[in-house]
């Protein structure tokens, strides 16, 4: 599984980094960005739930 953030349609609601730390992490101006190419399996769950609590439909996953 990859996991990638739009840096267009991110605005900083930080609920990514929030929920799963492990794969996103923020930059000074609010900014979520995918700190993982690959999801290891055990993150999956928590990329998924990343995805369905951003208010913006910035993150994408594309499963293997
Ligand atoms: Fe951006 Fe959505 Fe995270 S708006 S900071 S990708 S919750």
């Amino acid at each position: 599984m990859r996991v990638s953030v739009d840096p267009d349609l991110c605005q900083g609601h930080n609920r990514c980094y929030a929920l799963a730390p492990e794969l996103f992490e923020i930059d000074d101006f609010g900014q979520s960005t995918a700190r993982v190419d690959n999801v290891p399996p055990e993150l999956q769950d928590k990329a998924r739930l990343a995805v369905a609590n951003c208010p913006e439909f910035a993150i994408s996953i594309e499963e293997d």
